[in-house]
């Protein structure tokens, strides 16, 4: 087929492409690593381009202490699924809007990245070489997880003479605890995630470290996740720490838009496009945290939460409550469109759906 690489089939073993499924309990994946057998490595040189990348076993990697990403955090990461179609076929989603992002992502943080063929041609092989462990139909997908690092050693604050650029995978379920029930949010009033002219904007590492405690603080009294708000008025919703947030109210859905302290999902931008196509208004402008008081759903969006609906969003002392206990309406609506077409069950008609 179009995708034997040469790559792959000098790693691959008989041992390795062990038929059937790895050895794990499909009904119940988390979000957790599993290790499983390959991860695609690729270096480069600061001043030259990405070249060619080989598939590895899956394992530990050596970097120097002084290692630029280990330093002052020079480093991105990408998320992405594949996913099983019921006759056993390989489908990816938007591979190639991954990609886009970490060239942007990468030009941000001084680094060169992988032209989108290659990144593309990389996460598909190694998928390939992973497929023993995507999970069958409907019981969950293969996380790939796509990294640039600044690998060489550095000392003075200035870019890594070298980076690489790594994927490994993982298959997983569910993202939160509560599975696709309805998750529970507190509105932090001190801490942000980006400010104007930083890096939120930018699949950047640092961005995901800097909400642990807030994160940590929202957990321990019973909230699932936390909801910040824009760092210059304290007022506009930007995202969750893990995902993108979109308000329904009637017809219309909006979303705080895309200025640079917010991530620009790609499910976020597929769930425009999905809510469009089946009648709603789609906003993407400031949204006010007074506009939770009237909404009727809320929702978050991303690769790895899908679309989670949330079931209350606390605020000031004061818990506001969407969908009745249950899941709202239209976010159900919609991740059921979306899922349904990530798992090759509905036509794609946006063409998003890559099929190996
Ligand atoms: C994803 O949704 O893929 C992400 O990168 C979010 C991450 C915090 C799990």
């Amino acid at each position: 087929s179009k995708h034997d690489s040469t790559d792959q089939d000098a790693v691959i073993t008989s041992r390795d492409v062990a038929y059937g499924l790895g050895d794990i309990d499909w009904d119940s994946l988390g979000f957790a690593l599993t290790p499983t057998d390959y991860m695609y490595v690729m270096k480069c040189l600061q001043g030259q381009s990405f070249g060619k990348g080989e598939l590895q076993h899956f394992g530990n990697i050596e970097l120097s202490p002084s290692a630029g990403v280990l330093n002052y955090g020079q480093g991105l990461f990408e998320g992405l699924k594949a996913q099983r179609k019921q006759d056993g076929n390989i489908l990816l989603f938007r591979p190639e809007q991954n990609a886009m992002r970490m060239r942007m992502g990468a030009e941000r943080m001084c680094m060169p990245s992988p032209t989108v063929e290659q990144f593309v041609d990389a996460v598909t092989a190694t998928v390939l070489a992973n497929k023993r462990w995507i999970p069958p139909h409907g019981k969950g997908s293969l996380y790939i997880r796509p990294l640039l690092i600044g690998s060489g050693a550095v000392l003075h604050l200035a870019p890594s003479p070298e980076f690489t650029f790594l994927i490994y995978v993982t298959p997983v379920g569910n993202y939160f605890k509560e599975g696709i029930a309805p998750i529970h949010l507190l509105i932090d009033t001190e801490v942000h995630r980006a400010a104007p002219g930083g890096t939120g904007g930018i699949k950047t590492l640092g961005n995901y470290a800097s909400v642990y405690k807030a994160q940590g603080a929202a957990q321990a009294k019973g909230y699932t996740d936390v909801l910040y708000l824009d760092c210059v008025h304290k007022k506009y919703l930007e995202e969750v720490s893990s995902s993108n947030v979109f308000v329904v109210k009637g017809n219309v859905i909006s979303t705080p838009d895309i200025k640079g302290t917010i991530l620009p999902g790609i499910t976020r931008k597929s769930i425009i496009d999905v809510a469009r196509s089946q009648g709603f208004q789609v906003e993407e402008r400031l949204v006010a945290v007074d506009e939770l008081l009237d909404a009727d759903e809320v929702f978050c969006t991303g690769t790895a939460v899908v679309v989670s609906p949330v079931g209350s969003i606390t605020y000031r002392g004061e818990r506001l409550s969407y969908g009745n206990g249950g899941v709202g309406v239209v976010s159900q609506q919609l991740y059921v469109a979306l899922t349904r077409l990530q798992m090759g069950l509905t036509e794609d008609k946006m063409n998003w759906v890559v099929e190996l």
